[in-house]
C-alpha cells in the first residue's frame, strides 16, 4: 500500500496534513520525527511537519534522515522547511519578519513541479516566528511573500522542497494543489486508497490475524465501535460476540432500537439489561466526575461478567481510530490535545485478551465512509456524538430514575423535530439537560412548580472546540411548547448558547 510518512515535530496542524493527503485517497503516516522507521519501497514521500520549536533552540528537534534514500521526495512544511535550510547551511533567525495570518504569495518560479497550476498570487497561511533569512547555496526561490522572500524553495538536484506557509490550513487557497502537485505528482501516488480498498484488505488481515479464534466486542451504539464490528463481522462471522449494555442511561428507546438494528445487519450480539444497577449505583451521588467514575465502573464490571461467559474468547476488539492513537503517542508538549473521555473500557482482568483494533488507521468521516460502503445502518451512521456516560451526565446533580424519564421525553422530542425540520445533520450534537432547579410557572389557572430543560447544539469539527447553533425561532417555539405540554414535571425551556471554549459541551 503506497504512503506517505508524515514526520511529526509536534505542530497544531500535523493532523490536518494527514487529512489533507487521505482526502487524495492516499493512505499517510504520522511518526514521531525520532521513531522514523526502516523506509519500505511502498513509502513515497516524506512531510517534515511544523513544530512549536525553534530549530534554534538547544533542544530543538532533530530528525534524523540519513535511513533516507537520496530520491525520496521530501516536503518540509513551516518548521520542516527551517530545518532543511538551518540544517544545510542557511540561517533562520527570530529577526526577521513574523508573520501570523493571511499573507500573498508570490509565484517566482511557475516551471516548479510544487507550483505547477499555483496563480502568480494567492493566499497563504502563515504562522511563525522564525523566519529563513539565507538559504543555503544550491537552494532556489520558488516562491515568496511582501515580507518573507523565502516563502518557498527548492533544493536543486534533489527532490526536496520546503515551503514556510502552511499548505494544509483551509485559508491557505491553493494549498490543497501544492500538496496534490506533491504527493501526486512529484511522489507519484496513484490515489487508490478508497473504502472498498480498506475493507478487503482489512477483511483479509484480520482473517489472517485471528484465524479461528472468538472476539469479544463492546458495542455502544455508536459509528466507531458499529462499523468496527461490522467489519469483524465481515471477516470472522460468528467468531465475533458482541455485547450491548442497556446503562438505563440511553436515549428514549435506543436500546431496542439499536439492538433490533444491529441484529437486523446480522451481527451475534447479546443486548445485556442492566438499567437498575447503573441507576442503583448513582443514588446520593451529586458530583460529575464521581458520577462518572460510577458509570465506568459498572460499565466494565458488567461487559466482564458477560465476556467471561464466553468459552475460549481469545481476543477484545475495540473501536480505537486514528486521532486516538495518534494522541497517545504523539509528541510531547506537542499536537496532542489529550482526551480524557473513555467510553467502555478496561479489559477482563484474568482473561488475557489480546487487542484488535481495525479502525486505528482512520479518521472519523472515513469511519463513516467504510461504514456506509459496509452498508451500516444510516440512523446510526449519522448518529450526533454521544457521551460514554449517557443522561447520567445530562442530569445535572443526582440521577433518579424518575429524572433520566423526564430528560429521555424531552430528549425525544428535541432530536425528531430536530430531524424533522432537516436541522439534524447540519448540528455536530444536540440534546437537552435537565437542570437542577424547579421555576414558578403557571399553567391553566394553576401555579406549577417544575423543572427546566436547557437545550443545546453545536457544530463543532472534532468535539474540541465548537460553536452554538443559531437555531431558527420558530423551531425552539415548537420544541419548548411541545415539551412543557407534553413532558410532565417540566415548565420551562432555555437554550444555551455559550460556545466551547469558554463552556464545554456537556453541562457537566
Ligand atoms: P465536552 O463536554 O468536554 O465534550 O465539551 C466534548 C465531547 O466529548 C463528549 N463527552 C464524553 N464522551 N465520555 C465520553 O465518551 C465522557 O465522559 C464524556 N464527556 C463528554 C461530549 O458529548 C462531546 O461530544
Amino acid at each position: 500500500m503506497e504512503r506517505i510518512l508524515i514526520l511529526d515535530f509536534g505542530s497544531q496542524y500535523t493532523m490536518l496534513i494527514a487529512r489533507r493527503i487521505r482526502e487524495m485517497n492516499v493512505y499517510c503516516d504520522i511518526v514521531p520525527f525520532n521513531k522514523i522507521p526502516a523506509i519500505s519501497p511502498d513509502v513515497k514521500g516524506i512531510i517534515l511537519s511544523g513544530s512549536p520549536s525553534s530549530v534554534r533552540a538547544e533542544n530543538a528537534p532533530q530528525p534524523d534522515l540519513s535511513g533516507v534514500p537520496a530520491d525520496l521526495p521530501i516536503l518540509g512544511i513551516c518548521y520542516g522547511a527551517q530545518w532543511l535550510a538551518w540544517k544545510f547551511g542557511g540561517e533562520v533567525t527570530s529577526s526577521g519578519s513574523r508573520e501570523y495570518g493571511r499573507a500573498k504569495l508570490s509565484v517566482k518560479d511557475k516551471g516548479d513541479d510544487l507550483m505547477k497550476d499555483i496563480p502568480e498570487e494567492s493566499q497563504v497561511w502563515m504562522s511563525h516566528g522564525d523566519t529563513i533569512t539565507a538559504l543555503p547555496s544550491n537552494y532556489k526561490v520558488i516562491a515568496s511573500t511582501a515580507s518573507v522572500a523565502n516563502a518557498a524553495f527548492r533544493v536543486e538536484g534533489r527532490p526536496v522542497w520546503g515551503i514556510q506557509f502552511h499548505a494544509e490550513v483551509h485559508h491557505s487557497e491553493f494549498g490543497k494543489q501544492i500538496l496534490r502537485n506533491y504527493v501526486l505528482g512529484i511522489c507519484g501516488c496513484a490515489g487508490s486508497w478508497t473504502p472498498a480498498s480498506f475493507i478487503e484488505s482489512t477483511v483479509a488481515s484480520l482473517r489472517e490475524q485471528i484465524g479461528s479464534d472468538k472476539v469479544v466486542l463492546g458495542l455502544s451504539g455508536g459509528v466507531d465501535s458499529s462499523v468496527a464490528a461490522l467489519l469483524l463481522h465481515k471477516a470472522i462471522g460468528a467468531q465475533l460476540h458482541c455485547i450491548f449494555v442497556d446503562s438505563g442511561l440511553l436515549r428514549k428507546d435506543e436500546f431496542t432500537s439499536v439492538l433490533a438494528s444491529y441484529k437486523g445487519m446480522g451481527l451475534n450480539v447479546k443486548g445485556v439489561e442492566a438499567s437498575e444497577r447503573f441507576l442503583g449505583d448513582l443514588k446520593g451521588i451529586t458530583e460529575p466526575e464521581a458520577k462518572r467514575k460510577a458509570i465506568g465502573r459498572d460499565f466494565v464490571e458488567v461487559f466482564n461478567a458477560e465476556a467471561e461467559k464466553i468459552q475460549d474468547v481469545r481476543w477484545l476488539a475495540q473501536g480505537t481510530i486514528y486521532p486516538d492513537v495518534i494522541e497517545s503517542s504523539a509528541v510531547p508538549g506537542a499536537s496532542a490535545t489529550i482526551k480524557s473521555h473513555h467510553n467502555v473500557g478496561g479489559l477482563p482482568k484474568d482473561m488475557k485478551l489480546k487487542v484488535v483494533e481495525p479502525l486505528r488507521l482512520l479518521f472519523k468521516d472515513e469511519v463513516r465512509r467504510v461504514g456506509a460502503a459496509l452498508g451500516l445502518d444510516p440512523e446510526i451512521l449519522g448518529r450526533h456524538p454521544f457521551p460514554g456516560p449517557g443522561l447520567g451526565i445530562r442530569v445535572l446533580g443526582e440521577v433518579t430514575p424518575e429524572k433520566v424519564a423526564i430528560l429521555q421525553e424531552a430528549d425525544a422530542i428535541y432530536i425528531s423535530a430536530l430531524k424533522r425540520w432537516n436541522l439534524y445533520n447540519g448540528i455536530w450534537q444536540a440534546g437537552t439537560i435537565l437542570l437542577p432547579i424547579k421555576s414558578v410557572g403557571v399553567m391553566g389557572d394553576e401555579r406549577t412548580y417544575e423543572y427546566t430543560i436547557a437545550l443545546r447544539a453545536v457544530t463543532s469539527v472534532d468535539g474540541m472546540t465548537a460553536d452554538w447553533v443559531h437555531l431558527p425561532y420558530d423551531f425552539m417555539a415548537e420544541v419548548s411548547d411541545t415539551i412543557v405540554r407534553g413532558v410532565k414535571g417540566v415548565n420551562r425551556v432555555v437554550y444555551d448558547i455559550c460556545s466551547k471554549p469558554p463552556a464545554t459541551i456537556e453541562w457537566e
